[in-house]
């Protein structure tokens, strides 16, 4: 790159409401629970000073970054606790969460809350959908439901990283393939990255099935990882 493409880029992300750049982390695997107590203190912010979920909302404002603005009708910016002590991640909205401007609120999302109630509820945990935080790597639904594309999750993957920072989360889980390349920087698919420890910054992120695969009649099997996956983070979290 040239002095003024670098110039450039930094001015972009400087629109973005991003002050600070981090060199990409190699994908991190690990096969233990990780134990948060020898995590290494590395502080790692991307956003401004104080920063928080309402300032990061306004900075989003009403976004035309990318061409995903074209289609929308609401922004699905996220919802839960902003304390919470677990994030779900998704793909990006659908017809029914452009429309309600909330994350999960279709199909995918009544089985994304069965999944979570009814997890803990099997595991003796008091946990329900509004004390998890739920989001999506992009804000805006692609058209017709497609995968985002690389500039569009680079793009509004800086906010979603910004969300993570404010949070802060014990634990992270990546819905689906989307989710996982956007945390972990790989390409790798569901099937190789889940039933393991990985971690997004100093965070431990658990890699599963989106719901809307699961959804599909014939995936009994993933069904059943799903659940298993969810058994692990949760008893990690909530234990
Ligand atoms: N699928 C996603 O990935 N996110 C949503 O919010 C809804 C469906």
């Amino acid at each position: 790159m040239t002095k003024e493409e670098v110039r450039r880029y930094l001015e972009f992300y400087q629109d973005l409401g991003v002050k600070t750049l981090y060199k990409r982390q190699p994908l991190v695997t690990i096969h233990q629970p990780p134990s948060t107590s020898h995590l290494p203190p590395i502080v790692l912010s991307l956003g401004p000073d104080h920063d928080n979920l309402a300032k990061i909302s306004e900075d989003i404002g009403d976004c035309k970054r990318c061409r995903l603005h074209e289609g929308r009708n609401k922004i699905v910016f996220g919802s839960g606790n902003e304390q919470a002590k677990l994030v779900f991640v998704g793909e990006g909205p659908g017809a029914d969460e452009d429309e309600q401007g909330m994350p999960f609120v279709g199909r995918a999302g009544q089985l994304l809350t069965q999944m979570i109630e009814g997890t803990a509820k099997k595991e003796g945990l008091d946990l329900l959908r509004k004390d998890v935080y739920i989001c999506n790597v992009v804000k805006c639904r692609p058209p017709e439901n497609r995968t985002p594309l690389p500039d569009e999750m680079e793009i509004c993957g800086q906010f979603l990283f910004r969300q993570l920072e404010v949070i802060r989360p014990k634990a992270i889980c990546a819905l689906g393939s989307t989710a996982a390349k956007a945390l972990l920087g790989t390409k790798d698919g569901v099937m190789r990255l889940r039933g393991k420890w990985h971690k997004w910054r100093d965070i431990p992120v658990i890699v599963t099935y989106h719901p809307s695969y699961l959804l599909r009649p014939y995936n009994q099997n993933a069904k059943r990882e799903a659940w298993e996956d969810l058994k692990k983070v949760l008893h990690f979290v909530y234990d």
